[in-house]
């Protein structure tokens, strides 16, 4: 008989029916008489009921049935006396495909902490927690590609080896076929990259935005979906050193209509999670955040406040001289922390900040230039919990300003004329955003750590399965 899913089970009301499941057991209890097994599937956050009738099922037949094991039930569809569900299976014949044995399965309590679950991150997709955030994570993908597909924008895909660091952060990992013990001297006694797999020094990327840039003067809207690799040596739950990140990359934007269109993917993503995902997001409010479906309804209802850089720091420096304290300090020029970012979203506006035109010097070489020689189009949104979850910018299209500034700053030349032909042949005015797709997450399921919403996080000192 072919199987029916935990999810389509618990919304049948064709009592009587005979029914195959399959899946992992969470718990098993009951008393001489009679057995509960609660099993998951992984089809959604809720358990099926197996109940098994000792006088029919001997309790000898289903003594391997414990918590983690996996089985194959065949029993018939009732309506359940028991509080909590209106369906549950009674149970005609068990099998088990695979134990789970009791003294060892590493997953047996409930209310494991977070720390340990991660030691254990081959297992915790097991555990409901776990299985609501992969869930809203495979959704919120699905939401952001339909969001961009439905606007006529291209899924472009950029390399993940590259020899150019779009940020200029310098937090580039090298990925290199030389071996590391008997490294190649030139005659000046460098590292002879000529012998190095592409020739010359290379690196996982930052960002997929400079590629971005030339598929959008050619496509006029495309974005990217990809991994991403920051070698920030930063250990706080807010940062990975791979992580997914969203990049939209758009011929004729300018700053008003990108931060539009940064307001409305946000929301858009916010919508979709308790449209689609509700049953996960309720299990997270009770047991994770309880101000979760609350926070995530009042983001998708409220209009996003407009901030120049200049304006807030005057904010922040009247709180300050009312008493607030910061650990860092704030001056005009100064690159905001996340507390900065917070305290502007959650305490001052009440809602998501899109902060813009920001110092020149605290942003990449690719910002717009203003008038006033000081400031770039820059446009981040800021989030409650979160800090920043987009950077974004118009470009500079002229090759000129562009130039100056890649000479100011000593960018590397040889390795950016690609990048200014897209400035020197039909240049146009163009604008994009990078939304981390943890941060998302972080939002979305209200994890207070961005270990906690990838399945296997890389961070200093771990990279483990
Ligand atoms: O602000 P960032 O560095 O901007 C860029 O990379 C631009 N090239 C984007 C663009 O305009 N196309 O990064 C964008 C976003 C951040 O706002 C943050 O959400 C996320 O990427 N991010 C990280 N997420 C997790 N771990 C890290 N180490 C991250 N660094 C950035
Ligand atoms: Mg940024």
């Amino acid at each position: 008989m072919s199987r029916t899913k935990v999810v389509d089970a618990l919304k049948s009301s064709e009592y009587g029916k005979q029914i195959t499941v399959k899946g992992w057991v969470r718990t098993r209890r009951g008393n001489k008489n009679v057995g509960f097994i609660a099993l998951n599937d992984g089809s959604t956050i809720k358990n099926l009921q197996i109940v098994v009738d000792f006088a029919k099922i001997s309790e000898d037949n289903i003594k391997d049935v414990t918590t983690g094991a996996c089985i194959c039930a065949v029993g018939t569809l009732a309506q359940s006396q028991g509080a909590g569900q209106t369906v549950e299976l009674q149970a005609e014949s068990i099998e088990v495909y695979g134990k789970a044995d009791v003294n060892e399965y590493p997953l047996q309590k409930k209310g494991h902490t977070m720390e340990y679950l991660r030691d254990i991150a081959h297992l915790r997709p097991r555990t409901n927690t776990f299985g609501a955030v992969l869930r809203l994570r495979h959704n919120m993908a699905y939401a952001i590609h339909t969001f961009f597909h439905n606007k006529g924008y291209y899924y472009f895909h950029t390399p993940l080896i590259t020899a150019s660091d779009c940020e200029g952060a310098g937090q580039m990992f090298q990925v290199t076929t030389l071996n590391l013990d008997n490294i190649p001297k030139t005659k000046e006694g460098k590292v002879d990259y000529s012998k190095d797999f592409f020739g010359k020094p290379t690196s996982l990327t930052v960002s997929g935005q400079l590629e971005g840039e030339l598929a959008a003067t050619a496509l006029g809207a495309i974005y990217t979906f990809g991994p991403t690799f920051r070698a920030e040596n930063s250990n706080t739950p807010r940062h990975l050193a791979e992580f997914w990140m969203i990049e939209p990359e758009i011929a004729f934007m300018d700053k008003t209509e990108l931060m539009d269109l940064e307001e409305e993917f946000v929301k858009y993503c916010v919508k979709w999670a308790l449209d689609n995902c509700y049953d996960d997001l309720e299990f997270l409010n009770n047991m994770i955040d309880k101000g979760l479906i609350e926070r995530l309804k009042a983001v998708s209802n409220t209009t996003f406040k407009r901030l120049p850089y200049t304006d807030g720091i005057k904010i922040l420096e009247e709180a300050v001289k009312n008493g607030k304290k910061f650990e860092y300090p704030v001056y005009w020029g100064c690159d905001l922390a996340s507390e900065h970012e917070r305290y502007l979203v959650e305490e001052h506006f009440k809602t998501p900040v899109i902060m813009t035109d920001y110092p020149k010097e605290i942003k990449a070489f690719y910002m717009k230039q203003n008038a006033d020689g000081k400031t770039v189009q820059g446009t981040d949104v800021l989030f409650p919990q979160i800090g920043e979850i987009i950077g974004g910018s118009v470009r500079e299209e002229s090759y000129d300003k562009l130039l100056a500034r890649i000479t100011e700053l000593n960018i590397p030349m040889k390795d950016m004329t690609w990048y200014l032909d897209t400035r020197k042949y039909g240049s146009c005015p163009h604008a994009g955003f990078g939304l981390g797709f943890e941060r998302l997450m972080l939002f979305v399921t209200g994890m207070q750590n961005i270990r906690d919403v990838i399945p296997f996080p890389r961070t200093p000192n771990n990279a483990e399965f």
